[in-house]
């Protein structure tokens, strides 16, 4: 029998930490705790994304303020508002959200975030960081899977681990989490041979693939645990994960659903990186 991870409820408890942490912070220092969230252009899914960031501020007490920019902003114009930014006391946190228009250079506007404001864990600098295994700020929706893995009492340590997907912002960062959590890891992408023998392998399954019901049975082995990153609609226009879930559950241990796995976890975590970033900011000077 398998057990569903509800991220929702570890959602909702880890919120209420987070707000506690957040209320904590403002009687001992007497101020807000800031996050900019910055969006170009006109992107639905953005648009939607970023509603719902600001939102999530709103509920655990951290000040948001949105800066909303035209799709045919210069280059130099989001420079010099990041750059503003990064020089203000009164922001603890600075979210860039992608995609950018075409024409922008995001890794360079994304470098003008400093290090310790940098709450999406996106810069080469945290990159790094996470890579040495340093104490940094991480990726939100990795680090969501990680901080579920943990509160569900999952054993890490020793166990193999497969992630499918090896981008940027899920698939390499999630790597190098379970990396560093002591795990033997393999990362999977577009080009691995013999992918079904080798998530067989997992007792610890990963999907960030962004293809419906990718995953299935066959490719699953008995009482693994299974994260499933996905977000896509099925032929029926259902949102549906990576993994094949109907067929699926019944072989895992654990399996997250979608929706309500890991998708309510990524925005907790980017007010868990906020507070994080603010309480460190009071520890450095
Ligand atoms: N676009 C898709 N996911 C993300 C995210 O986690 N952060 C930002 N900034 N942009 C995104």
């Amino acid at each position: 029998m398998y057990k569903l991870i509800d991220g929702k409820a570890h959602s909702r408890a880890l919120r209420q930490e987070i707000a506690e942490g957040v209320a904590q912070y403002k009687k001992n220092y007497g101020k807000d705790i800031g996050l900019a969230v910055v969006l170009i252009g006109d992107d639905g899914a953005s648009q939607v994304y970023v509603r719902n960031k600001i939102k999530g501020c709103g509920e655990v007490g951290i000040k948001s303020y949105a800066h909303y920019l035209p799709a045919d902003t210069t280059q130099s114009q989001a420079e010099e508002l990041v750059g503003g930014l990064a020089a203000d006391p009164a922001i603890h946190g600075i979210l860039v959200q992608l995609p950018l228009p075409a024409g922008l250079d995001a890794q360079k506007i994304l470098s003008l975030i400093p290090v310790e404001k940098d709450v999406d864990g996106f810069s080469e600098s945290n990159i790094g960081n996470l890579c040495l295994n340093n104490n940094c700020l991480v990726a939100c929706t990795p680090n969501g899977v990680m901080k579920m893995l943990e509160r569900e009492g999952i054993q890490i340590n020793g166990k193999n681990a497969v992630v499918v997907g090896r981008s940027n912002i899920v698939g390499k960062p999630m790597a190098m989490l379970l990396l560093n959590a002591d795990a033997t890891v393999t990362v999977c992408h577009s080009k691995t041979r013999n992918l079904k023998e080798i998530c067989s392998s997992a007792d610890i399954l990963v999907a960030a693939i962004g293809r419906a019901k990718y995953i299935t049975a066959d490719m699953v082995k008995d009482d693994a645990v299974v994260i499933d990153v996905g977000m896509n609609r099925d032929e029926n226009g259902k949102l549906c994960g990576d993994v094949d879930f109907e067929n699926v559950k019944d072989k895992c241990s654990y399996i997250t659903p979608v929706p309500g796995g890991v998708g309510p976890m990524t925005i907790t975590m980017l007010l868990y990186n906020t507070l994080a970033a603010a309480q460190r900011s009071v520890q450095i000077g």
